[in-house]
């Protein structure tokens, strides 16, 4: 596992815009986990200012509020849309989302699975961190071996996530999400992760023992994960020796 420390979250965002687009250079159908939250909004923000052939780009968001029109101003897509979608030129049949909307969330999981087969795979998942070491919204407890399928959210990443609605009430109580094994399958994986806040559940992550109490440990198996990190996320690492 690679660990870079950033000075600051403005530095981590950059670097993050910068790998997106090489990946984009290299590749002749590079294919793109995305997630939402507070923490990749500077990376949205460093990605719009990027010069890339965005065109053959293919995009697959990791979740989706259940129950949330797609054009209420806290669905994914609505946050998707003002962060990226519509400051980049990339294909509208190239972008995916789960919806939340399905009638049949079983067989909208098992499309997500499919469309992201026929795409071949995701080349790089960028992943965000729950302060409860979620990733996408597969809380603790989560088979690793999960795929795309509907969860409820726990308690307090409805909380977290209380800060985008008017009320806590509002906040969705399930979403449909890519599963760890889902999640597992990405070629390349960044996590990112900011603020004082994330300290605890990235020292967890990082130097704990693997355990299905914390889902963001199913990582330290893959053999290409980066996370990415500010010095406030990093405050409970052991310190680099600097000479
Ligand atoms: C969002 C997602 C979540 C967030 C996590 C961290 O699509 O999958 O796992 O990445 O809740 O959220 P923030 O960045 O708001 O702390």
């Amino acid at each position: 596992m690679n660990v870079q420390i950033f000075d600051t979250y403005s530095e981590l965002s950059q670097r993050a815009a910068d790998i997106v687009a090489d990946l984009i250079q290299r590749l002749e159908n590079p294919v793109l986990g995305l997630p939402t939250g507070g923490t990749p909004e500077g990376f949205y923000a460093a990605l719009v200012r990027r010069q890339a052939e965005f065109d053959r780009l293919t995009t697959f968001n990791l979740d989706e509020y259940v129950g949330l029109p797609k054009e209420h101003a806290q669905s994914y897509y609505s946050y998707m849309k003002a962060r990226l979608f519509d400051y980049l030129p990339l294909q509208p049949q190239r972008i995916h989302l789960p919806n939340g909307e399905a009638t049949d969330a079983e067989a909208e999981c098992h499309r997500y699975e499919e469309a992201i087969r026929a795409a071949g795979g995701i080349d790089l998942m960028i992943l965000g961190l729950g302060h409860n070491g979620h990733i996408g919204f597969n809380e603790p407890g989560t088979p690793w071996e999960s795929r795309t399928r509907r969860v409820s959210l726990a308690e307090v990443t409805r909380q977290a996530n209380a800060r985008f609605f008017a009320s806590h009430e509002e906040v969705p109580k399930e979403a449909l999400t890519m599963g760890i094994g889902t999640i597992l399958e990405a070629r390349q994986i960044i996590v990112l992760a900011s603020g004082e806040s994330k300290a605890q559940i990235i020292h967890r992550t990082l130097v704990g023992e693997p355990s299905l109490a914390v889902p963001a440990t199913a990582l330290r198996g893959h053999g290409n994960v980066t996370f990415l990190i500010d010095r406030a996320a990093a405050a409970l690492l052991e310190p680099v020796v600097e000479i």
